[in-house]
């Protein structure tokens, strides 16, 4: 139950081997990180798997998963704003309840972050495919788009866009976050676009029953949708190169928030207005298909395509960074190797670590079906956030008087919501996610008393204070 002292993670701040982080990132820049990561294949394609559970109502789902997000959101506000390090999740649990609970958090992140990066590149190929479809008429061959067991050999699509974003984010994090803003900005453009085009479609028809599979369709259909929220988060994993990380961080995160919620909410409801719910089932790119059905050209709905492509590809960008930062955090502490904390002097950014993540979220999304992980994700991102909800609680109880430049309202009842909205998602989500869970979970258990444990630093500077006292 080691616990990191605060002084000593902000002191550590920056610092990797070899050299430090570059401090660049402007307020608008981390928000676009968090957009960035966030608004991908959620909205573009679990909208349309999610609307058969809820019916019309699926636009409260986007509401009740996104008030889940609200309540976390703050605690993140707030300990990124107290603790602005790269760690996320994973260095506030260190600071307020231990070494292995903090592990339990960064392990529950590498599926947040590393595999949902392979699992949303994998998204990313199929869009990738219509968008082929509309525009040349051609489509990728499923021997080179789909791994062994689906019908191919290796998902080279999925490869790809990892190594595309690879490659640029080894470049610095001033220009990744340059190209990060602009895909940010296309996306958005995009949904904004199908809004004032699908709008025209609306039939008030269309809406009524509003939840014809009643509350447990809504739940289940916000626990999925949860999906779409993952990743606001990801501007406190950027703790250590924003400039003003205090100020900017917490201001980022809740930004992020409720542009993406904002937005949701309307295309869900533009969605729904425009095409009955039950064919919701029947495609792979609903809102595509509104768009083709309510200009009557096909047009449309290949510019909704690109503009997915754009989308999930920066989703992919801004999470692969979020996940080589984590990782970089982890291994400052010694509980994963000492590579990925290694700093390129030039470019001021951990690249052998982006080669090796990168690496292994790639051959992963090229080689194992994953179409089934976005609620694994989902299960293992709700535990994160839920330990972050208890950590304010420490950390207000064992530090009261630190300098805090955003503190939750109401507080405790604040993160006590969070907590419970979290758990209530978790026990929504099916059978087969816990067992993925439970599995993964002992995985990382395993790793951390095989490896963590004996190379953990503050271990290692614990015994040695204790010899020389
Ligand atoms: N929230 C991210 C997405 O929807 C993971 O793609």
């Amino acid at each position: 139950m080691r616990r990191k002292p605060v002084e000593r993670l902000m002191a550590e701040g920056g610092q990797g081997a070899g050299g430090a982080l570059r401090r660049s990132l402007s307020m608008w820049q981390l928000t676009m990180i968090s957009i960035g990561a966030t608004l991908g294949t959620g909205i573009f394609v679990v909208l349309g798997e999610a609307t058969p559970l809820a019916g019309p109502a699926v636009a409260i789902s986007f509401v009740l998963a996104g008030l889940t997000a609200l309540f976390s959101a703050l605690s993140y506000a707030e300990l990124a704003g107290s603790i602005p390090v790269s760690g996320s999740s994973y260095s506030y649990a260190y600071a307020t309840m231990g070494e292995l609970v903090a592990w339990v958090c960064g392990w529950c992140l590498v599926l947040e972050y590393g595999i949902s990066v392979a699992a949303v590149a994998v998204g990313w190929g199929q869009y990738l495919d219509e968008l082929l479809d509309g525009t040349l008429g051609v489509t990728i061959p499923d021997a080179v788009s789909a791994p062994l067991g689906e019908g191919g050999f290796v998902n080279l699509p999925a490869l790809v866009v990892i190594l595309l974003a690879m490659v640029f984010l080894m470049g610095g994090a001033k220009e990744s976050a340059r190209i990060n803003a602009t895909m940010v900005v296309i996306k958005i453009v995009t949904l904004l676009l199908f809004c004032g085009i699908g709008f025209f479609g609306i039939q008030a028809g269309n809406y009524a029953p509003l939840a014809p599979l009643g509350v447990t369709g809504v739940s289940a259909a916000a626990a999925t949708l949860f999906f779409s929220y993952i990743g606001f988060d990801a501007a406190s994993t950027a703790g250590e190169e924003a400039k003003n990380p205090k100020r900017d961080l917490p201001r980022a995160i809740m930004l992020s928030l409720l542009i993406v919620t904002v937005l949701y909410c309307v295309v869900a409801l533009v969605a729904v207005g425009a095409m009955p719910w039950q064919d919701f089932g029947d495609t792979d790119a609903a809102l595509a298909r509104i768009m083709a059905d309510v200009t009557g050209t096909d047009l449309w709905s290949v510019v909704l395509a690109a503009g997915a492509v754009v989308a999930i590809a920066s989703v992919v960008f801004a999470v692969l960074y979020g996940q080589t930062r984590i990782l970089f955090a982890m291994s400052r502490d010694g509980l994963v190797p000492r590579v990925f904390a290694r700093v390129d002097a030039r470019t001021g950014t951990p690249r052998a670590n982006t080669l090796i993540v990168s690496a292994f979220c790639g051959i992963l999304a090229a080689t194992i079906p994953l179409g089934e992980l976005a609620d694994a994700t989902s299960i293992g991102t709700l535990f994160a956030f839920a330990l972050v909800n208890v950590a304010v609680i420490v950390l207000r109880r064992t530090r009261p008087t630190m300098n805090r430049t955003f503190r939750v309202a109401l507080f405790p009842l604040t993160p006590l919501l969070g907590f419970g909205f979290c758990v209530w998602m978790m026990a929504s989500l099916p059978a087969a996610t816990w067992a993925v869970f439970g599995g993964w979970m002992a995985v990382g258990l395993a790793v951390y008393f095989l490896y963590g444990v004996r190379h953990s630093r503050l271990a290692a500077d614990d015994a040695e204070a204790a010899a020389d006292g």
